[in-house]
């Protein structure tokens, strides 16, 4: 942890008796995990206010037990029963903190809705979130996987992540530095990833406003609806959302986790024999001469598009994300996804790393 962080007092926790709501044995997770596997937790506890956090894990019931901080559980596998604490994140609350010449700075509790709040900022006047319009989950998710979509990743808005250390109950602040953030990366992912848990994000939307509509299906779409030019962040948020919708199925119909692997990065070398054998390969160069290869289209390639195992699918629209057609488990899609990485390995020499974290 930097030296830069500095513990401080809560902002959000408005309560003045709070109250934490327990579940006996068994939980049912199916709600709680956007795949709609059947597993249960132990034990669950619903933290509505930052002191829920202390007193459910000074209660008896959690001692020795591991505890599992969800959100939306858009970006977890389970594979099997939790066999410990599931703290379901239902911290509430947003709100303008601060503004100046240059920007407004917003604060969402870790609980809210991710897409509500992306459509409460732009209701409110505040534009710059747009593009990551639709994504499923939490706002306490985003920073750990370092949401992005369309052109735009989540660290470039980021302002401050309020954390809490679950061994201490101390809340800690994280500059956008502090995150450490990378591609569907951050501190919270890896090191902080049993140790804290995200209370709250600060965002930073700056006034100067311009559309960032260079991503070439939201272009497309703009361009089809006369907005080549796009001048409202409106505009490009109903955009962003009707290419979601025709590529990315809802987990509310058909369970899925959004990519299910990030797009492979391989050095300059590895590219440039690769190119020479698939002329066609999508990539994209990077700032550090590395190139990022589009793992849908690898995956596309290999035929797995649509193709099922079971009740474990490739979605027919966007190779990249695997969807439970009903009733499959965490190990049926681990199964799967297994296959996808050995074909694109054989086919390309890529590998495949997955997104969502296995449990
Ligand atoms: N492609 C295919 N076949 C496919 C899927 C894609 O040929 O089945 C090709 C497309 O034609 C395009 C390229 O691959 O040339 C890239 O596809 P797309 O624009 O759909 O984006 P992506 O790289 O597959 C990433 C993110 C998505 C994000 C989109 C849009 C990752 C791992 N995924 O997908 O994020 O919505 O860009 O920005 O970076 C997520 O993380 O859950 C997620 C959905």
């Amino acid at each position: 942890m930097s030296a830069s962080l500095v513990s401080v007092a809560s902002t959000t926790d408005s309560s003045a008796n709070p109250s934490s709501v327990w579940f006996t044995a068994g939980y049912a997770l199916r709600a709680h995990n956007t795949f709609g596997f059947d597993v249960r937790a132990r034990l669950a506890c619903r933290i509505e206010h930052e002191a829920d956090l202390t007193k459910a894990l000074a209660d008896p019931r959690a001692a020795g037990l591991p505890t599992l901080v969800l959100g939306g559980g858009s970006n977890v596998v389970f594979t099997r029963d939790f066999d410990g604490l599931v703290l379901l994140n239902a911290l509430a609350g947003k709100r303008l903190v601060h503004e100046d010449d240059e920007a407004w700075y917003v604060e969402a509790a870790a609980g809210e809705n991710w897409h509500d709040f992306v459509a409460w900022t732009l209701e409110a006047g505040m534009p710059g979130l747009e593009n990551l319009a639709l994504i499923p989950g939490t706002v306490g998710a985003a920073p750990i996987q370092n949401i992005g979509a369309y052109g735009l990743e989540m660290a470039e808005r980021c302002a401050r992540v309020r954390a809490i250390e679950l061994a201490t109950g101390t809340a800690y602040e994280f500059d956008a530095a502090d995150c450490d953030f990378g591609y569907r990366d951050s501190f919270f992912k890896r090191e902080g990833r049993e140790r804290f848990v995200i209370a709250s994000v600060t965002f930073r939307l700056p006034k100067a406003w311009r559309a960032n509509a260079g991503y070439a299906d939201l272009a497309r779409e703009l361009a089809q609806r006369g907005l080549s030019q796009a001048r409202h962040a409106r505009d490009v948020f109903d955009a962003v959302v009707a290419v979601r919708r025709a590529k990315l199925p809802d987990p509310l119909e058909l369970g899925n986790a959004g990519s299910f692997f990030k797009n492979p990065v391989i050095d300059a070398e590895q590219f440039d024999a690769l190119v020479v054998r698939e002329p066609q390969v999508v990539s994209y160069p990077q700032a550090d001469g590395r190139v990022k290869l589009a793992a849908g289209w690898l995956i596309d390639q290999c035929g797995w598009k649509g193709r099922a195992l079971g009740t474990a699918a490739v979605h027919e629209r966007q190779a990249l994300v695997l969807v439970n057609r009903g009733g499959a488990c965490g190990n049926d899609i681990l199964d799967l996804a297994r296959a996808i990485q050995a074909d694109v390995r054989t086919r390309f020499g890529v590998e495949l790393e997955q997104e969502p974290i296995s449990l």
